[in-house]
């Protein structure tokens, strides 16, 4: 299968994963669907149904059913064969599932946002799914306590939805094919797409500028999903995005837009899922440096790397760019990784993000070496607010 499709002279755009892109916004009126049953959706579900119908997770039309849950889970693929690495589900409590059966009108806060067609009901395999998908059954894991705490029925089923909700990022938030319009019209024809749920830092904009020498465009992917209770909120985070892109990026070269999914914190199987997802944007390349999508010590720091081995760049149909742990040298004057440093530790300046968040809560400045001065204004600025 061809993995990429000639658009216009000289620009190649990669085919969404399975060949299409999934289209499956109805722009119907809700009171057309006020004769069915309705299930009020969680804010990762609705997310969820956002990714499916405006095709972030082509090839999927709906939420998994049971052949492919079980596949997904034990193989890492559907069970066409197509890479998959995280099972997309609509958990629901038993009680909720009831005899629901065929059209259901999925609301959100009350009001109706889209439709499945429930073709089957199964029971969700816990206990397996958080150690195959997670790496662990701790529930002192993110992801592993969310999918504790989910219903215990799977509906599956195709979906639609009535209108994409632009939310609180109105003029970041973009569909695939929204994205890939703006890629086409700016004529670029590679994309490297970056995936992240921190405020950005030095080691970031490395990254980011390291890629730029190689490739036409950076597609700035933020998460903005339900994310852990002690992660940077979005609405900061793309306040400092903004202010970061306005000052040390080539603007005809940058894209930032929102990628609304949950974290599931599910490092390695999740680094796929972030992967696949945004060559259906569009991106041609995709970064992965260390602990990608990782929470704790549950990951080893390139893991989510090593992963992909698991699958050929045909079936990826996006390539990886991997990155090692970069860092400020003193010495060096610059951001490093172990691969461009002679100097040892001591000559480092390194913080986690845990570290990162205490120096904030305690009004501490960070240094410029590890965060933009107008990065660091942003967050300064939201802890103090939340403090008083
Ligand atoms: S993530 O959960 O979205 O992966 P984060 O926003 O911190 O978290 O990371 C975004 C991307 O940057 C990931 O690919 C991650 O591996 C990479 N990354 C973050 N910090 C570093 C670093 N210091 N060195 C190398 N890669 C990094």
């Amino acid at each position: 299968m061809p993995t990429t499709t000639l658009t216009e002279p000289h620009q190649i755009l990669p085919t969404p994963l399975g060949g299409t892109l999934i289209n499956a916004v109805s722009h119907a009126e809700p009171a057309a669907f006020a004769h069915l049953p309705r299930l009020e959706l969680s804010e990762r579900s609705y997310a969820d149904l956002e990714l499916l119908a405006t095709g972030a997770y082509s090839p999927l039309t709906g939420f998994l059913g049971e052949a492919d849950y079980l596949s997904v889970i034990e193989h890492m693929r559907l069970q066409n064969g197509t890479p998959w690495s995280i099972p997309i589900t609509l958990p629901v409590t038993a009680a909720e599932a009831g005899g629901l059966r065929g059209m259901v009108a999925l609301t959100r806060h009350g009001e109706v946002v889209g439709t499945i067609d429930v073709q089957e009901q199964f029971a969700a395999r816990k206990a397996w799914e958080a150690r195959e998908v997670y790496r662990t059954e701790d529930a002192g894991h993110a992801g592993v306590a969310a999918l504790y705490a989910q219903g215990e029925i799977n509906l599956a089923g195709p979906v639609t939805l009535l209108s994409v909700p632009r939310g609180e990022f109105p003029l970041h938030h973009r569909t695939p094919a929204e994205v890939r319009e703006v890629i086409q019209a700016r004529g670029w024809c590679s994309v490297v797409a970056f995936q992240t749920r921190n405020p950005i830092h030095r080691a970031h904009e490395y990254l980011h500028k390291v890629a730029l020498e190689l490739v036409d465009g950076l597609l700035l992917h933020p998460l903005v999903g339900t994310t852990k209770g002690d992660d940077v909120p979005a609405g900061t985070r793309v306040e400092a995005y903004e202010k970061l892109l306005a000052h040390y990026y080539p603007q005809s070269r940058t894209l930032l837009s929102v990628y609304p999914a949950a974290m599931r914190y599910a490092g390695p199987r999740e680094a796929i899922i972030h992967a696949l997802s945004r060559r259906n944007y569009g991106a041609t390349h995709f970064i992965v440096g260390r602990d990608h999508a990782g929470v704790g010590n549950y990951y080893g720091t390139y893991d989510a790397q090593e992963i992909f081995h698991n699958f050929t760049h045909e079936e990826l149909g996006i390539k990886i760019l991997r990155f090692e742990h970069t860092f400020y040298c003193q010495s060096c004057g610059q951001m490093v990784s172990p691969r461009t440093c002679p100097h040892d530790a001591s000559h480092h300046l390194t913080l986690s993000g845990t570290k990162v968040r205490e120096k904030l809560r305690a009004g501490e400045a960070l240094p410029p070496e590890f965060t933009r001065p107008e990065v660091a204004e942003v967050l300064r600025k939201a802890y103090a607010e939340a403090a008083d």
